[in-house]
C-alpha cells in the first residue's frame, strides 16, 4: 500500500510563533487523510514548537524534521546541530545533502554519507536529496549524477545491509530519497511528469538492486497546486518534496488535500 508523503521545506522561514501559528491553521483545516503523511522540515530554532504542535490528539500522520544536521553527535562546532539535539528538540526525521547545502555550503557527496549514518544512529529518518544541474542534464548526465549520489551516500547499498540496533534498523527501514532537479527548485520550472518518472524508475531500480524495493522516492522543484496532480498520478513518485508552495497553510492544506476523497 502506498501511502503518500507531503514534505514542507520551509528553508529558512517561518520562526517560532509563525511555526505555531501555521500549524494551528493547518491541524484545524487539515484532518488526517487515509494513505497520506506530512512532514515539516522547520528552522531548528522551530523544531521544538513543530514537533509539539504534530503530537497529540492521536495525529500519526504528522511529523516533525530537520533540515540539516552535522555528522557528528557532538562537540565543538559552533552553529552545528548534531542528530541527538535534533531528536531532542523532537524531530524524527531530517533532509540530507539538499541542493542549496550542496552548492551554497559546499557539501560533499562524502559528507553526506556522513549525515545518513549521523541520522541513523540518532534515530532520525534520513531523507536524502539527490538532483542534477541543469549543465549536467544538458550533458546527458543526469543518471549517472543521481546514481553516483545515491552510491556515495548510501555507501553503494552498505547503509542498508550492516548489523544495526533496532533504533537503527527502524530508521533504514524508513529511508526516503528525493530527486530534486537543481534547476527545478525555486525558478518556477519543473520536470514534466514523464521526466520526474524516468529519473524515479532509475533510482527505484539502483534501490532494488540493493535491497530497498519499497523505499519512497520523492518529487521536489516548484511542485504547486498546479502540478501537483499530474506528478502523483506518475505511480512511480511516492509523495513532493516542497519549499515556496508549503509557506502559507492554506496554500499547503490544498496542495496535501489534492485528489483526496
Ligand atoms: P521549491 O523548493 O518547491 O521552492 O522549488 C523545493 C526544495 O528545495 O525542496
Amino acid at each position: 500500500v502506498r501511502r503518500l508523503l507531503f514534505a514542507a521545506n520551509w528553508k529558512m522561514h517561518l520562526g517560532p510563533d509563525e511555526a505555531r501559528a501555521y500549524l494551528k491553521a493547518f491541524r484545524r483545516d487539515c484532518a488526517p487523510i487515509e494513505g497520506r503523511e506530512v512532514w515539516f522540515f522547520a528552522p531548528a530554532v522551530s523544531l521544538e514548537a513543530v514537533a509539539h504542535a504534530v503530537r497529540g490528539e492521536g495525529r500519526d500522520d504528522l511529523l516533525a524534521g530537520a533540515q540539516n544536521i552535522h555528522w557528528e553527535p557532538k562537540g565543538a562546532f559552533t552553529g552545528e546541530i548534531s542528530g541527538p539535539l535534533a531528536v531532542q528538540a523532537g524531530a524524527r526525521a531530517t533532509l540530507v545533502g539538499h541542493s542549496e547545502r550542496r552548492q551554497l555550503f559546499g557539501e560533499t557527496d562524502e559528507q553526506t554519507a556522513r549525515k545518513v549514518d549521523a541520522a541513523l544512529n540518532a534515530g532520525l529518518v534520513p531523507v536524502l536529496c539527490v538532483g542534477e544541474t541543469l549543465s549536467e542534464r544538458e550533458r546527458d548526465q543526469t543518471i549517472a549524477v543521481v546514481t553516483r549520489q545515491l552510491a556515495t551516500a548510501l555507501r553503494d547499498g552498505g547503509t542498508v545491509a550492516g548489523g544495526r540496533g533496532t533504533k537503527e534498523s527502524a530508521a533504514v527501514a524508513r529511508i526516503v530519497i528525493a530527486y530534486e532537479p537543481v534547476w527545478a527548485i525555486g525558478t518556477g520550472r519543473n520536470a514534466t511528469p514523464a521526466d520526474a518518472a524516468h529519473v524515479h524508475r532509475a533510482i527505484r531500480r539502483w534501490l532494488s538492486d540493493r535491497g530497498m524495493p519499497t523505499t519512497r522516492v520523492l518529487y521536489g522543484g516548484s511542485v504547486n497546486l498546479k502540478n501537483v496532480a499530474e506528478l502523483l498520478a506518475e505511480p512511480e513518485v511516492d509523495g513532493v518534496l516542497v519549499g515556496g508552495a508549503s509557506l502559507d497553510p492554506s496554500g499547503w492544506t490544498a496542495l496535501v488535500r489534492t485528489g483526496a476523497p
